[in-house]
């Protein structure tokens, strides 16, 4: 992968040098392209993705979870793994389910980093298809706008994913860049640099998208998910089209897919190694809770995201 990154990074290069940077988050700097700011070289690069504009193809049966980073990807791509293949481990149950041997990251690719892949996984070739992505939905290949795929989409309230992200950036930031404050990350988050971002704009995006098609996308918040998870997890199975059955739901499937997919179960799982990608495991479960951010924002800060976020979802029933 790491020889294709370098493979696509070439070809697009001539493309996206000439457009505006700013300086990054874990990597040295973001690209703005069509609105969107990118890593130049990195999983989810500006060149993946135009790369994925180009040659990705969608299929009707697909199924695509879309999120901005560190709006609980890791935990939707379990749990949709988890939803669609929960018969093939019905039997020998949990010991042996791959979310148990692999992190969700490797059991449900990105679209971003798919042209990466020389040898696409089987679970990918599975039908349906499930991938993630965090392209912004006016970005997104056009087949998949085309086509009458299904698309849950995950956000989270922006303090929140400020804080995540300051720190994951911290975390896999190379030391050569040294790290980042977090009144630095603030100004770069309230400015809209953020990778994939602006935040606003992203999920504007998709919750306009699903106005038009309300039963093509699901629109879920990680904050929502936290407070009634089993609820969330049956009407997520029934957009999916494998909704639990009465006697799944008297044996208790519901609770042990969420067991299964819980921040404390998936942390212990994943706490030694990288995922295909090269991130360390660990890097992708830090505190797994709701308001975090109260922790880290001053009074101030709080006060002025909240302003951008008013003035910025006003007219929208957009609620965390
Ligand atoms: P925090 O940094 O606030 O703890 P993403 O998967 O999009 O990168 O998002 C990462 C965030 O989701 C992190 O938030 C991480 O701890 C949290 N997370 C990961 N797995 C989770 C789970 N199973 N349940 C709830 N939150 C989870």
């Amino acid at each position: 992968e790491k020889a294709n990154m370098d493979l696509i990074f070439e070809r697009y290069k001539d493309r996206f040098t000439a457009l505006p940077k700013e300086k990054g988050w874990h990597t040295k700097n973001l690209y703005l392209y069509q609105g969107h700011w990118y890593p130049s070289k990195y999983l989810f690069s500006i060149a993946n993705v135009m790369g994925s504009q180009e040659t990705f193809q969608a299929n009707p049966t697909d199924i695509y979870l879309a999120t901005l980073p560190k709006s609980g990807t890791t935990w939707m791509k379990a749990l949709m793994f988890a939803i669609v293949n929960r018969t093939k481990y019905k039997n020998n149950s949990l010991s042996t389910h791959m979310l148990l041997l692999s992190n969700p990251h490797d059991c449900l690719p990105f679209i971003e980093n798919e042209i990466l892949r020389t040898n696409p996984t089987s679970v990918v070739e599975n039908c349906p298809r499930i991938f993630a992505t965090h392209t912004p939905y006016t970005s997104l290949p056009q087949s998949i706008i085309d086509c009458s795929c299904r698309i849950v989409y995950m956000c989270r309230n922006p303090k929140d994913v400020l804080v995540s992200l300051f720190h994951f950036a911290n975390k896999l930031r190379d030391d050569s860049l040294g790290p980042i404050t977090f009144e630095e990350a603030f100004k770069m988050f309230c400015e809209g640099v953020t990778p994939s971002g602006p935040y606003w704009d992203h999920v504007k995006g998709y919750y306009k998208a699903r106005l038009e098609h309300p039963t093509r996308i699901l629109y879920l918040t990680y904050e929502n998910m936290s407070a009634d998870t089993a609820n969330n997890v049956k009407h997520l199975a029934e957009f999916l089209g494998y909704p639990f059955t009465k006697e799944e739901e008297a044996a208790g499937i519901v609770e042990e897919v969420v067991k299964m997919c819980s921040f404390e179960n998936l942390r212990e799982v994943n706490k030694h190694g990288n995922i295909r990608a090269g991130i360390p495991k660990p890097a992708f479960f830090r505190e797994g809770k709701v308001g975090d951010w109260n922790n880290h924002l001053s009074d101030e800060m709080s006060q002025i995201l909240d302003q951008i976020t008013k003035e910025k979802f006003h007219g929208l029933d957009i609620s965390f």
